[in-house]
């Protein structure tokens, strides 16, 4: 019958080159690429890096090749030449043959449904080393479904939407995605909007415990879901379809994100002041109040690398410049700041232009404002205000903001630039900044459909942070004569960013969260899974952003509730990329406008302990300067989920990780010695931490940082953890981790 004829039916290796391996055993891909024309809709799948693939699908008009996306092509490692870039192939067909490609250990094959031997449906395998094949996924296509790439027209014009389906299994783990504030270091069973607000910078990209990487580089809002037998990826508006998907052997997650970074991008060298302690606060609100903090530095001997100046320093938004009645003497400010403490200066920036801005009359007349598909073409309102953010994805725009950031900041000390309010569309909330957020807590419909000069907000609007991120380092590179991608002078902190944001000199923190302990546990799953999806340089505000108002003590420095809280959240922040204090704090009595949140604001008892951890972070600057540079060399995160160390040598972890238990999303290794978990409840005096079996014969390789006492792995043990002691255990010699010799 029909079915077993078409059983024998031959599969064809696509290409003329013969498989062949590299000196080393690399198989060279066997092709230039297929190119399978399915009715209207055609399919491009090309060899792309080392062991991936990039494919790019399209209902109707080819596209130009110069749409945006996130990925660098050519790859930065990986097959060369005209193999790996542009639109080439070799090879094209109808969607009814079945081929296949392979490049390194991964191979796509085509194949129809229902033991039809067409083919119009792609499934990747890994190949092992002993010959094998293991199906990593496919597009999800089960008898008379919807096609697993699905397209359709909602608006005017001829972008389309699209939804993709992948197969997966009940058992598949999915880490990265972004961030969300969930405690889930492992998404499976997560739907996870493509709209970016405050606290969420949800990025389509992920490692599956299967052993590949999966990136869709899609500029669209949309959406990504993880159900037990469909990934499935939407995009609201787009011209082109494209997407990558790498392999390497389960529990490699260094290759695979070595892999994946050699797609989306290597972070440079952070300039090494940047690894020590960076002061903030909501805010230091005028000249002699930071000249006054600097002071009380160096008066109490407590080193400080960053000073940091937050919003509604300018006399307008937009202006991006400090108001001179509040700051008349930027540089020498900045100047004495540098000569008490040694320490830089950020400057906080917002992208909303309001219409008494120095600036809007000039940047209206040239287009550098965003507006909006209907009504006034305001994109948000801010006290009253109505503003218009600067539109990132216009080059002329980015030029324009830099020079003024150049001449009113740069020029006169103040370096670094905090991207606040960065996540597009909007301001960035999930209510309007209308000045009645009081009692409109969220806005049930969409956020305004901006337009830029690159699309609107439906088609291109998780570009907007990318390139206002972009901004900031073209800028810092035109001003320092030097190359993307070397050693970084000065930095960024943005509130979002996506996929590849590591590649600027740019550091994302997890927005503003609440000072409460609940929001303390639920930031260490965040930054595991911030770690997953390539951002090694990740920050929080340590002690927590704002007050909850439903817990009396919350952010209030004068009680003592909230002060073992801000202990805990500082002492875990010595073992985070950077280490950074900001917020809004209360207090019952206060010297400045707002109040304190310095190291000495938190009472006599704690004072010694918060500075004794900026010292540390001092101390420990050989070990950060190791795992920094790994991460620019080869992409090796340096918080590090501990599915990335122990899933082969642990075989507890994968369980745990399953079920996103407290060992797997409250615990990490801080680098490769440095085994973390922060106490995340009051009144503590002692802490379990799960110490994972690892690949070493030593009996017990887990030394407790404050006893010296080793232990076995492969078991949970309690150990003592009063305020002043975080748990922190290390693999090694104490001295080579001060050292940094802890690569061989
Ligand atoms: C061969 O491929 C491997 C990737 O697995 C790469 O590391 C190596 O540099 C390549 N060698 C040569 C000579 O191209
Ligand atoms: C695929 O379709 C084309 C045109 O319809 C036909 O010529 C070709 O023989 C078909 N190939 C297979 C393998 O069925
Ligand atoms: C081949 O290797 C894979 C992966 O290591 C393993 O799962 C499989 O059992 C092996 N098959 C044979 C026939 O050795
Ligand atoms: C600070 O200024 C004083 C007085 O001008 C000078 O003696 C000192 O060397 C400066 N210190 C630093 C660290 O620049
Ligand atoms: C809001 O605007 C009013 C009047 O312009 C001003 O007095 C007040 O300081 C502003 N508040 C904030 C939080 O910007
Ligand atoms: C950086 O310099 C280049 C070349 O002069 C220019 O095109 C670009 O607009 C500049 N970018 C910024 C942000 O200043
Ligand atoms: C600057 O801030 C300090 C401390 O909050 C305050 O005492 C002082 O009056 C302010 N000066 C100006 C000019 O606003
Ligand atoms: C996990 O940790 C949180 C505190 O961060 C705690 O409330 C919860 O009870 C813990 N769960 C388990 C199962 O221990
Ligand atoms: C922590 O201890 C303090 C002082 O003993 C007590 O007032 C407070 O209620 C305790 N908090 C919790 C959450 O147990
Ligand atoms: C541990 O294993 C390594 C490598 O397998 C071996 O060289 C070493 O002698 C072993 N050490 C002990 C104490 O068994
Ligand atoms: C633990 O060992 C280190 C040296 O590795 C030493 O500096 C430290 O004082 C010791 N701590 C205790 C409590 O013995």
């Amino acid at each position: 019958m029909l079915f077993s004829t078409l059983a024998l039916s031959t599969i064809w290796a696509v290409g003329t080159a013969a498989l062949s391996s590299n000196s080393s055993g690399y198989h060279q891909p066997t092709s230039k690429g297929f190119r399978m024309q399915h009715g209207f809709e055609t399919v491009l799948v090309q060899p792309f890096g080392y062991d991936g693939f990039r494919v790019r699908a399209w209902p109707y008009r080819p596209p130009t090749g110069g749409e945006i996306g996130f990925v660098y092509d050519p790859p930065l490692e990986g097959p060369e030449g005209d193999q790996a870039h542009g639109m080439s192939f070799d090879t094209a067909f109808k969607g009814n043959q079945s081929v296949e490609m392979r490049n390194g250990n991964i191979l796509v094959r085509t194949s129809g449904w229902g033991g039809n031997p067409g083919g119009y449906r792609l499934a990747f395998y890994r190949v092992e080393s002993n010959g094998t094949e293991t199906l990593l996924t496919n597009e999800y296509a089960p008898l008379k479904s919807i096609n697993p790439r699905y397209y359709s027209w909602t608006g005017p014009g001829s972008e389309f939407a699209a939804e993709f389906s992948f197969t997966t299994t009940p058992d598949e783990q999915i880490y990265g995605t972004g961030t969300q504030q969930d405690h889930m270091v492992n998404k499976k069973g997560a739907t996870i909007d493509l709209i970016n607000f405050n606290t969420h910078i949800p990025t389509p990209l992920f490692m599956s415990n299967k052993g590949y990487g999966f990136v869709w580089n899609m500029p669209s809002t949309g959406r990504m879901e993880f159900s037990p037998l469909r990934n499935r990826f939407t995009s609201d508006s787009a011209t082109v379809v494209d997407y990558f998907i790498v392999s390497a052997i389960p529990g490699d997650y260094d290759t695979l994100q070595q892999r994946l970074s050699a797609l989306t991008g290597r972070a440079p060298l952070p300039p090494d002041w940047s690894l020590g302690y960076i002061q903030s606060k909501l805010r230091y609100e005028n000249q002699t109040e930071i000249e006054l903090l600097a002071e009380g530095f160096e008066k109490r001997d407590i080193p400080v690398s960053m000073i940091v100046i937050d919003y509604q320093s300018w006399a307008a938004q937009g202006d991006w410049g400090l108001d001179p009645r509040l700051w008349p003497r930027v540089a020498e400010m900045s100047a004495k700041v540098k000569n008490l403490t040694g320490a830089e200066m950020m400057a906080s920036l917002w992208p909303s232009v309001a219409d008494n801005s120095l600036n809007y009359e000039e940047m209206m007349a040239q287009g550098y404002l965003s507006a909006t598909r209907s009504g006034p073409g305001t994109t948000d309102s801010w006290n009253g205000s109505y503003i218009r953010n600067y539109d990132s994805t216009n080059p002329g725009a980015r030029q324009f903001l830099w020079d003024t950031l150049k001449r009113n900041y740069f020029d006169k000390g103040i370096k670094n630039f905090w991207i606040d309010q960065a996540d597009g569309g909007a301001l960035g909330e999930a209510y309007e900044n209308n000045g009645q957020s009081t009692y409109i807590q969220s806005i049930p419909f969409a956020v305004p459909d901006v337009l830029y000069a690159a699309g609107t907000q439906r088609s291109v609007g998780k570009l907007y942070p990318w390139a206002h991120q972009q901004a900031i380092e073209e800028g810092f590179r035109n001003a320092t004569s030097s190359e993307m991608g070397t050693a970084c002078d000065h930095i960024s902190l943005s509130r979002s960013g996506y996929i590849g944001s590591q590649r600027f000199c740019s550091m994302i923190w997890s927005g503003d969260t609440t000072a409460v302990w609940e929001t303390l546990s639920a930031q260490v799953g965040t930054c595991l899974s911030a770690a997953a999806s390539g951002w090694g340089w990740y920050t929080v505000d340590a002690g927590g952003f704002q007050a909850d108002p439903t817990v009396w003590w919350s952010a209030n420095i004068d009680t003592t509730e909230y002060r073992q809280l801000y202990v805990r959240w500082l002492q875990w922040s010595t073992f985070l990329p950077f280490m950074r204090t900001h917020g809004s704090r209360a207090c019952y009595t206060q010297d400045a406008y707002t109040c304190a949140n310095e190291p000495w604001s938190y009472g006599e008892e704690n004072t010694p302990t918060i500075v004794s951890y900026i010292k540390l972070r001092y101390q420990l600057a050989p070990y950060l300067r190791s795992i920094f540079s790994e991460f620019h060399r080869t992409g090796r995160m340096i918080m590090r989920p501990l599915f990335m160390d122990f899933q082969s040598s642990d075989t507890h972890i994968a369980e745990m990780t399953r079920s996103n238990t407290n060992e797997t999303t409250q615990q990490y290794m801080f680098g490769p010695r440095l085994l973390v978990t922060p106490v995340t409840l009051p009144n503590v005096t002692e802490w379990p931490v799960y110490l994972p079996q690892t690949a070493s014969n030593e009996t017990k390789p887990w030394t407790y940082w404050w006893t010296n006492q080793t232990y076995a792995g492969g078991q949970t043990v309690t150990v003592p953890a009063p305020v002043e002691h975080i748990p922190v255990f290390h693999l090694g010699s104490r001295e080579d981790i001060m050292s940094g010799q802890v690569f061989s």
